[in-house]
């Protein structure tokens, strides 16, 4: 007599992704590979038979914001004895084996460039703990891309790693040197995101316009790159982030006066607007420099939406650098900024210099924020009035609304009852809110 097989029960994944869209793309990539060995993402941490926290180390309390999650996890653990727990991302990087030792609950510690290997760590065919900077590209032992969710807009990682070491940055150290991934494999990828789909692509990379390959008639820069990708049958719109001023070549400024799929939108760190700050932030341009640069970008684009990173409470900040901060923005006029109190990163070159005191440090933060803040509902406002693209990504929360994003990346709510993800309409917009606007289909 034969009796019906158990059938295998699917076991389920749930990621938890801390900081920056790099760690958004790993998380797919690595659900993408353990749906090969049978997991299926959930979005129910209790309902979890792994769970995978890829952490982010760049700013404050990363560590400590790890270790209070994986006391959560005690319970969980607890209960489910078989419940498999990973560390992954730059804090597995950085903090390697005390993870273990400080929560003896987590299985695995995979750092950024070995999560190729997570598949076999999770068989028990590979250590516990893998974050070497192998010779080997863990793209080429990643599965294809497949469909996990379908979503018309996606990540593509095409360079990793920093040699630029601003002196308060940890990214040189947990993601290493800078790679770009080469040309057949970056093409390769898009078509296949396309076929499945996608419309529009965000590349990615710590310094993606450093990217550099050996392409068609020799050495490409990031332009020609993005020249080859808008050739791409079916993708509609090209993104970037993030670039480093330094790195803006003649050849990116003329792909955006060029590509009418490079949308009109750049995130353009510059983390201060003080020459004196820069220099010992070690980033290798002058405040004029960075406005020259943007003026050039718009005399490429004149309408690109630009957006930016800042730093306060550098080791030495004064009054003065602060108000020549304040002078670069009113200078610009960001589309959106975000920025961050200094937070003090071991093994850095700014580690041990003398802090700024915290409560100056916050008032310089509130004052920056709140000038980028009316800059950004400026932004904002002036899209009134005008008809965007915008490519719907999920549907709204009142009945018959969709949800997209336009050309300058605002999130747009439309009444579009007909309509479906992943279509590119053209859309008026009617009114600027807080963090996102509304339009009808026009
Ligand atoms: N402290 C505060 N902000 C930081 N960033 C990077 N390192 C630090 C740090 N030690 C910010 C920079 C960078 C962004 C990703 O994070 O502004 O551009
Ligand atoms: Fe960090 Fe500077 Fe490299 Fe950006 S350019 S990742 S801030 S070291």
């Amino acid at each position: 007599m034969t009796q019906n097989a158990p059938s295998k029960a699917v076991k389920k994944l749930f990621i938890k992704t801390y900081g920056c869209q790099m760690n958004v793309y790993d998380s797919q990539r690595m659900a993408e590979a353990m749906g090969a060995e049978g997991y299926v993402l959930t979005e129910d941490q209790a309902d979890a038979d792994m769970v995978l926290l890829n952490t982010c180390h760049i700013r404050e309390k990363a560590a400590e914001k790890l270790y209070s999650d994986l006391g959560r996890l005690k319970p969980l653990k607890a209960e489910k004895p078989d419940l498999k727990i990973g560390v992954a991302g730059c804090v597995a990087q950085a903090e390697g084996e005390e993870i273990v030792r400080r929560m003896p609950l987590v299985d695995l510690v995979v750092g950024p460039q070995t999560y190729h290997r997570l598949p076999a760590m999770v068989r028990g065919e590979a250590p516990r703990i893998v974050t070497d900077f192998p010779e080997e590209d863990k793209f080429d032992h990643l599965p294809e891309r497949r469909a996990t969710r379908r979503a018309p807009a996606a990540f593509l990682t095409v360079q990793e790693g920093c040699d630029k070491f601003c002196a308060f940055c940890v990214v040189p150290y947990t993601r290493g040197a800078e790679v770009s991934r080469p040309v057949d494999r970056i093409l390769r990828e898009a078509r296949d995101l396309v076929d499945r789909g996608v419309r529009e692509i965000t590349l990615l990379g710590q310094n993606v316009n450093g990217w550099h390959g050996a392409g068609e008639g020799g050495e490409w820069g990031f332009g020609r790159l993005i020249r080859a990708l808008a050739e791409v049958p079916g993708l509609d719109r090209i993104r970037y982030t993030t670039s480093h001023p330094n790195d803006m070549a003649d050849d990116l400024i003329e792909a955006h006066r060029d590509i009418p799929a490079l949308m009109p939108y750049l995130h353009l760190p510059v983390q201060s607007g003080s020459d004196r700050i820069l220099k010992a932030m070690n980033r290798k341009h002058t405040a004029d420099q960075y406005l020259r640069l943007i003026d050039r970008i718009r005399d490429a684009r004149p309408d690109i939406l630009l957006t930016s990173d800042f730093i306060v409470g550098f080791p030495g900040e004064t009054d003065q650098d602060h108000a020549d901060t304040l002078r670069l923005v009113e200078q610009v006029g960001f589309g959106t900024a975000f920025s961050f109190k200094y937070s003090p990163r071991p093994g850095t070159p700014a580690y041990d210099r003398p802090e700024v005191e915290g409560n100056v440090s916050d008032a310089r933060l509130q004052e920056l924020q709140a000038l980028l803040t009316r800059q950004q509902k400026a932004a904002q406002q002036s899209m009134v009035g005008r008809t965007l693209g915008v490519l719907f990504e999920k549907p709204g929360r009142i009945q018959g609304q969709m949800v997209g994003k336009s050309d300058y990346l605002h999130s747009v709510f439309v009444e579009a009852p007909d309509a479906q993800v992943g279509d590119l309409v053209q859309v008026r917009i009617v009114e600027s809110a807080p963090n996102s606007l509304r339009g009808e289909l026009a």
